[in-house]
């Protein structure tokens, strides 16, 4: 049999492409492999996001050429293939700085993958025109499913922050149809997913076609989710926070399969830097924000994504940035060094801050970041927490889930819990999970 090697960097929304490309693949014959060496089709699914992300892609295809001319030696054929965002930004020059690469294929066109590896055995070649059809109707659908899933619902993005390539690679926002998210859902279900993160560069801008053909909110799409018998759980990322309505506020604090979780990206505490980052909302705005998602489900667990040394940041406005973070209290972030994207706005700048400076920013607000992070692991300590089993844990009779805040939890259990949630009394907090023991029910109200 045929073996895929597929690798993803970035988003989850490249996570889920490249399940999808996985399904298609095996849907083609092709094994999933883990094991680069043995597979007959590599793909790395790429990331543009940020300067090393693409790097990282170059020296991977460099491995990747030996390792396709050893095997060419054993008379093996590799096809290797690039896809995701720097296949989208890139194009042909990909195959021109990396002689191995057989197909290039963006993140709107993965579904003609088979077609292209059966064109590929003559010529190298690249699709990244954005297609008139729409790519889900044309990718099979997963037999078995996760326990947590992806499932992507929105796709691209109009906002233009000015350091963003998003809206280049991934294209204008477009929504896919209730009936659509409502199908792949059911059938996720029935694969053993108990919990959907529905994702979207800019998942709360959600206005997919409902019934008649009429858009709606994502209020109305997680609602019409979370009456599919056995999801347990609901979760939604990536937001900005001009569309975090009055109703999808609301909905934190009636839909119970909303899990109190919100990922929102303020990206600098600054309203000057924000201004010209062209967000389009100030620090304060955004402090108000949190303050009304808070007043509707006071123990949400928030989340963010932070840049540093964006041109023309100056100390002050840095201290801006560490004040909001102080203020605020997030339970977990990201955060990254400016890095200039090519054909976005802010990279045509030339007052870039200087990279000592914006090492020296990011290593403070990580350490305010890692202390408030820790600070919310640690008050799980002595609660106890309902964890959806994902799966078997690192020690044998241990299993591994997650709090509804979205913390990893470890502790024993027979792997039959897989897929239930069970009330787990937290004992510990390391450094990147709990531990915790289960507790039957007469200990439960204890
Ligand atoms: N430089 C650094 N970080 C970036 N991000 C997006 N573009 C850039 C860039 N040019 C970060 C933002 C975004 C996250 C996905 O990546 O914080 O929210
Ligand atoms: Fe990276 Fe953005 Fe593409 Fe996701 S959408 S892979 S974050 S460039």
């Amino acid at each position: 049999m045929k073996k895929a090697f597929v690798k993803s960097y970035g988003c989850q929304m490249n996570a889920y492409d490249a399940g999808r490309m996985s399904d298609l693949l095996a849907s083609q014959g092709y094994a999933a492999t883990e094991s680069v060496e043995e597979a007959d089709v590599v793909v790395l699914n790429t990331c543009h996001i940020r300067e090393k992300a693409a790097d990282k892609v170059y020296s991977e295809l460099g491995r990747l050429r030996v390792l396709k001319t050893a095997r060419a030696e054993a008379g093996l054929d590799t096809r290797i293939v690039v896809a995701g965002c720097v296949a989208q930004a890139e194009g042909k020059e990909i195959l021109a700085r990396a002689p191995s690469v057989d197909v290039v294929v963006g993140p709107q066109n993965y579904h003609r993958l088979a077609d292209l590896l059966t064109r590929s055995a003559s010529m190298r070649v690249v699709d990244t025109e954005f297609p008139v059809e729409d790519k889900f109707d044309h990718l099979p659908i997963r037999r078995t499913a996760a326990v947590s899933s992806f499932l992507t619902v929105q796709e691209g993005c109009d906002k233009f922050c000015a350091f963003c390539v998003v809206p280049y690679t991934r294209g204008a926002e477009v929504s896919r149809s209730v009936d659509a998210i409502l199908d792949e859902a059911r059938k996720l279900v029935r694969g053993g997913a108990r919990e959907l993160t529905l994702i979207g560069q800019n998942v709360n801008a959600y206005h997919g076609a409902g019934a008649g053909g009429v858009p709606v909110a994502l209020p109305a799409l997680i609602r019409a989710l979370e009456s599919i018998p056995e999801l347990l759980r609901l979760r939604y990322t990536t937001s900005h926070p001009n569309d975090m309505a009055e109703d999808l506020i609301r909905a934190h604090g009636e839909i119970a399969a909303l899990m109190p979780y919100l990922h929102l990206p303020v990206q600098s505490g600054s309203t000057r830097v924000l201004q010209a980052m062209n967000r389009k909302h100030t620090s304060d705005e955004y402090r108000r924000l949190i303050e009304r998602v808070r007043r509707v489900r006071p123990d949400i667990a928030l989340s963010s994504d932070f840049i540093v040394g964006f041109p023309g940041e100056t100390d002050v406005e840095f201290e801006e940035t560490m004040r909001l973070v102080a203020e605020i209290g997030f339970a977990s972030a990201y955060s990254f060094k400016y890095s200039p994207r090519p054909g976005t706005p802010a990279a045509e700048r030339d007052d870039a801050v200087p990279e000592a400076v914006k090492s020296e920013r990011l290593a403070a607000l990580q350490s305010l970041l890692d202390a408030q992070r820790h600070a919310f692991n640690a008050s799980a300590v002595g609660h106890v927490v309902e964890v959806l089993v994902e799966k078997a844990g690192r020690h044998p009779g241990q299993v591994a889930g997650k709090t509804p805040h979205l913390l990893p939890v470890q502790f024993d259990a027979p792997t039959a819990a897989i897929g239930t949630v069970v009330p787990v009394r937290v004992v510990r907090a390391g450094s990147n999970s709990l531990f915790g023991e289960a507790v039957t029910d007469g200990a439960a109200a204890a």
